[in-house]
This record gives structure tokens, C-alpha cells and sequence, in this order.
């Protein structure tokens, strides 16, 4: 038998572990570099036998070891991002511009409570813009520009206060543009090279999507 004292110690150290605590993110992180094609082996460090994914290049931690930023610009990197990302919910900015990520935008980023920034432009996105994304209350800056989305501007996202800048030119977005909101500021810029988008709109008009 295992005197108690021994399994009790085991327990603590368990639950006080930071490395075990944060396990979670790199095992996320692990299932998204599984889907991925990765040509240069800029994943190559991503290693899931270490206790935490702190060490490995182009992931960023706080001082509690969660993982506050994935810096995966300019990559090199193919395929789907999976729903795995929705796991990493410390991270503040998810940059994955400029590489070939295609297939839907996950729904899952909408549980990063705590995120400012998220730069997917420049990949082959498809589908829609989710609506879960109105739940990103921290957001500051959202670019999807140069992809290939579809469907309309969720209305959802005018309730996002914090929202400085946002771009989703050159997709095929159809429907009418928000006027409310953080969307009252937005330059024209921001829309543009949508053949099937209308303009703003209209004031006091209920929005409506023309079979969009
Ligand atoms: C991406 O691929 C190009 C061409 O193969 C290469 O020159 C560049 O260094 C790669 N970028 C990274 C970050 O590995």
C-alpha cells in the first residue's frame, strides 16, 4: 500500500503544476499542427513531450505559462485550421496571414474571450464569417481581407465596442454593409472588391439579405 502521505503529495504536486495546468494548450496546438501541411518546417520545434508549449517557436506565453499569441504570418503553412484553437483561451493575437489556410473559419474562435487581434488575410478562407465572432468583446483588429468568404456581414459583430479596424476586401461577401456600431467609422477601403456586396444599409430599414 501507498501510505497516504505519498499519495497525497502526488495529488498536490498535480494540481500545482503549472506544466500540467497548461497541458491542454499545447495538446491543442499539436491537433491544429496535425491537419497542417508544413513544407518549410516552421512547426518543427512543436514538440508535445515537453511539459508546455512556451519554448516553441512562434507560440508566446504569459507568466502563467498560457499561451497569449500564435505568430504564424508569412508561414508557409497549408491546410484547415481546426476547431482544436478555440482550446487557447488566453490568446490575444492570432496572426495567420499570408499563407495557403483554406476551408471554413471555425465557429471555436469565437470562445477566445480574450482575444485583440485576429489576422487571417491572405489565405483561401471559405464559407462565412461566424456569427460567434459578436462574442470576441476584446476584439481590436479583424482582417480577412484576400480570401474567398462568403455570405453576409454578420449584423452580430456591430455590437463589438471595441473594434478599431476591420477588412474584408477582396472575398465574394454579398448582402449590405453594417451601419451601426463600430461600423459607423470603417472606411469604404474595408469593403471593397465584393462584387455581390451592396452598400451601407439603409438608416431605419430592417436589414434584410436579398437571397444573399
Ligand atoms: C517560404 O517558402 C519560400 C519558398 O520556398 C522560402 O524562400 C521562405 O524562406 C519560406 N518561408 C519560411 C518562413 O520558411
Amino acid at each position: 500500500m501507498v501510505p497516504l502521505i505519498l499519495t497525497l503529495l502526488f495529488f498536490f504536486l498535480l494540481s500545482s503544476s503549472p506544466a500540467i495546468s497548461t497541458n491542454y494548450e499545447g495538446n491543442a496546438l499539436h491537433a491544429l499542427r496535425t491537419r497542417l501541411s508544413d513544407p518549410t518546417n516552421v512547426l518543427q520545434s512543436w514538440d508535445p513531450t515537453l511539459v508546455n508549449p512556451c519554448t516553441w517557436f512562434h507560440v508566446s506565453c504569459d507568466s502563467q505559462n498560457h499561451v497569449i499569441r500564435l505568430d504564424l504570418g508569412n508561414s508557409n503553412v497549408t491546410g484547415q485550421l481546426g476547431p482544436e484553437i478555440g482550446e487557447l483561451q488566453h490568446l490575444q493575437y492570432l496572426e495567420l496571414y499570408r499563407n495557403n489556410f483554406e476551408g471554413k473559419i471555425p465557429e471555436e474562435l469565437g470562445n477566445l474571450k480574450n482575444l485583440v487581434s485576429m489576422d487571417l488575410y491572405d489565405n483561401s478562407f471559405e464559407g462565412g464569417i461566424p456569427k460567434s465572432f459578436a462574442k470576441l468583446k476584446s476584439l481590436r483588429f479583424l482582417r480577412l481581407n484576400n480570401n474567398k468568404l462568403t455570405g453576409s456581414i454578420p449584423r452580430e459583430l456591430a455590437s463589438l465596442s471595441s473594434l478599431k479596424v476591420f477588412d474584408v476586401s477582396n472575398n465574394d461577401i454579398c448582402g449590405t454593409i453594417p451601419i451601426d456600431g463600430p461600423f459607423s467609422s470603417f472606411p469604404l477601403q474595408s469593403f471593397d472588391n465584393n462584387s455581390r456586396l451592396n452598400g451601407p444599409e439603409l438608416q431605419g430599414l430592417v436589414p434584410y439579405d436579398f437571397g444573399c
